[in-house]
């Protein structure tokens, strides 16, 4: 099934903003994974060593929430902020990102796992780009969970980049300013035909988006754990969907 078809009818199934009651299982659900640091300076390891589990957790996850039948599952691995980081940590974190895209790849392909990413991609290392760029490759007649890796990503430039292409159609004439609305927005994001996220998570416990997904969390249901990346499992994802779970979702309305 082509993916456009699956997203369409997804969404007409399962939108969380055409009804008022939640559905029992998140259709999208975005994690913010931090903590990695921390997890390494309480085993009084390198940091790095953080985001090497890290990786562990993410290959567990990626597989139970295929398993489990969620549509999209969208993983903030890199900030467009975090290149502040020191220069060895971002050597690091690129090395592994493209470690984990040659090693999972063939989980990816035997899942049967949409693959995407966003994020300006064009300031990665040419090699990590040419991983993510095979790994689409290899997963384009996929069509199960879509598995969204956001990489050098950040909402306001996500954002700025919108607005830009918009800018652009109008000013050639291709679109009116009057017909600029939410779903052209939304189309000219990144996150363009996948369903908005109806989970966010976060570990490590800071109560902040970081410049994820600003447009696209507007009705997200927020769960953030104190334990760190590496220490999230299989239980504490469950603990999330049961919380999900029991939420009342009524997108401005009343209580049904
Ligand atoms: C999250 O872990 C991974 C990235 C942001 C790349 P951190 O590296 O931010 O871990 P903490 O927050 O320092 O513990
Ligand atoms: C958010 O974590 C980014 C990722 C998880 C990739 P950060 O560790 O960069 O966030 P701040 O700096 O604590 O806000
Ligand atoms: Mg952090």
């Amino acid at each position: 099934m082509p993916k456009s078809q699956t997203v369409r009818e997804f969404s007409k199934s399962e939108s969380s903003l055409d009804g008022m009651t939640s559905p029992t299982l998140p259709a999208h659900i975005a994690i913010i994974m931090d903590g990695n640091g921390r997890w390494a300076k309480q085993k009084g390891l390198p940091r790095v060593e953080g985001h090497a589990q890290g990786m562990q957790t993410v290959r567990t996850i990626v597989e139970e929430c295929s398993r489990i039948g969620i549509h999209q599952l969208t993983l903030y691995c890199f900030s467009s902020e975090n290149w502040k980081r020191p220069q060895p940590e971002l050597d690091f974190l690129m090395q592994l990102l493209e470690s984990y895209l040659i090693k999972e790849r063939p989980l990816l392909f035997e899942k049967n796992i949409r693959f995407s990413t966003i994020g300006r991609k064009d300031m990665l290392p040419g090699s990590v780009q040419n991983e993510i760029d095979e790994t689409i490759r290899q997963c384009s007649n996929n069509t199960g969970m879509g598995l969204c890796l956001a990489i050098n990503y950040g909402g306001r430039q996500e954002i700025v980049d919108a607005v830009q292409k918009i800018a652009t159609l109008v000013k050639d004439g291709n679109l009116s300013i009057s017909n600029i609305n939410e779903s052209v927005i939304s189309s000219s994001l990144n996150t363009s035909g996948m369903p908005d996220p109806d989970l966010l998570i976060r570990t490590a416990g800071e109560m902040r988006i970081s410049n994820f997904l600003l447009w696209q969390i507007s009705y997200a249901e927020i769960w953030v754990t104190d334990k760190t990346w590496p220490d999230f499992d299989i239980s504490t994802l469950n603990e999330a969907l049961g919380d999900y779970a029991r939420r009342e979702r009524r997108f401005g309305g009343l209580k049904t």
